[in-house]
């Protein structure tokens, strides 16, 4: 099981913080993505220490991802990784965001199987570490995957994660299944499933339906319900003060950590009215009690309500 990419929400310290309380739910993560935009490496570089071994240290593995369509840079900054010491890299081929898929990246590239053949064509013989991407269906067509597949093929990756929406949807809708089930045939790598799992159940059901899966990725699900995972593992439901107990720990912990280790008390505020909003659904927290939080100004009152809420 691995922990979707989330830029903002998943980067190291949610990491470690999460691993410290639940090792043995995620085998790694894949990190939020670095990105190669303006064509060069130094928006990349602000966000390497999401990646540097010393600060992955006592947290789980991670694969990072890198953005972009700069096969130079795509080349020296995996190479990079790689010193660093990671022996896969994967690359975004998914985010919808209007302004990045504007660009050809991310889930722009997918309506343009050349590009992305040229890409693979030039960085794969000289990367180092392996290769693996994460892929929607398509921007605008599911049309865009059965397209994409066969370049894909012709690649020696690592694997392939579908989340099966369009990059257009972003995050509206629903998964579409029914085509994500059409490509399995067709794929010869190994295939991760990510999208829309957010209980027990529906995790249950999509294995059932899908049984021959690599891997399964799971983001969102994660910060409405952290001991999902553990479920997940154990096949069954947590006990409810099980469950509560260690989402409060948890949940109490990273407020701590943030408030050590992010330099502003600006970033403190934002940050755990953030993970606040996710992680409260899960605590049977009143929609008052959540509005309480939010308006409150200060990050002393906003660390006593959270720890009056969660007793
Ligand atoms: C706030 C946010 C940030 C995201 N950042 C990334 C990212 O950096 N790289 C990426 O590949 N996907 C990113 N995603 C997409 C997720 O990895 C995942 O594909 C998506 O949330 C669907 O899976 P889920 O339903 O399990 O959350 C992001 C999603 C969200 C909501």
């Amino acid at each position: 099981m691995i922990l979707a990419p989330m830029q903002g929400l998943t980067e190291v310290l949610f990491r470690r913080t999460y691993h410290r309380h639940f090792p043995m739910a995620f085998d790694y993560a894949v990190s939020p993505f670095l990105s190669l935009t303006h064509g060069n490496l130094s928006d990349a570089y602000k966000k390497i220490d999401d990646v540097l071994p010393e600060e992955n240290h006592n947290s789980m593995a991670v694969v990072p991802q890198i953005l972009g369509k700069e096969p130079e840079e795509f080349i020296v900054l995996a190479n990079r990784l790689y010193e660093f010491g990671y022996t896969e890299v994967n690359w975004n081929l998914g985010c919808p965001m209007r302004k990045v898929a504007a660009k050809h990246r991310g889930s722009g590239l997918l309506p343009y199987p050349n590009e992305v053949d040229h890409i693979l064509a030039t960085i794969v013989p000289q990367l180092k570490p392996q290769l693996s991407v994460k892929v929607r269906l398509g921007l605008t067509s599911r049309d865009e995957i059965f397209r994409l597949i066969p370049i894909l093929n012709n690649y020696p990756l690592k694997s392939v994660t579908i989340h099966p929406r369009l990059g257009r949807q972003q995050y509206s809708g629903h998964v579409d299944l029914d085509t994500f089930e059409q490509t399995l045939p067709l794929i010869k790598h190994p295939i991760i499933y990510n999208g829309d799992i957010c209980t027990l159940e529906q995790y249950q059901t999509l294995v059932k339906r899908f049984p021959n899966l690599h891997d399964i990725m799971i983001g969102r699900g994660t910060l409405y319900c952290p001991t999902l995972p553990v479920e997940i593992r154990k096949g069954h439901h947590l006990d409810p003060d099980e469950k509560k107990l260690s989402t409060t720990s948890f949940l109490a912990d990273l407020v701590r950590t943030i408030d050590e280790e992010l330099p502003s008390d600006e970033a403190k505020l934002r940050k755990t009215k953030e993970y606040w909003c996710l992680l409260g659904r899960s605590l049977n927290i009143t929609e008052q009690q959540a509005r309480t939080v939010l308006h409150a100004t200060t990050l002393n009152d906003v660390q006593q309500l959270i720890s009056n809420f969660i007793q």
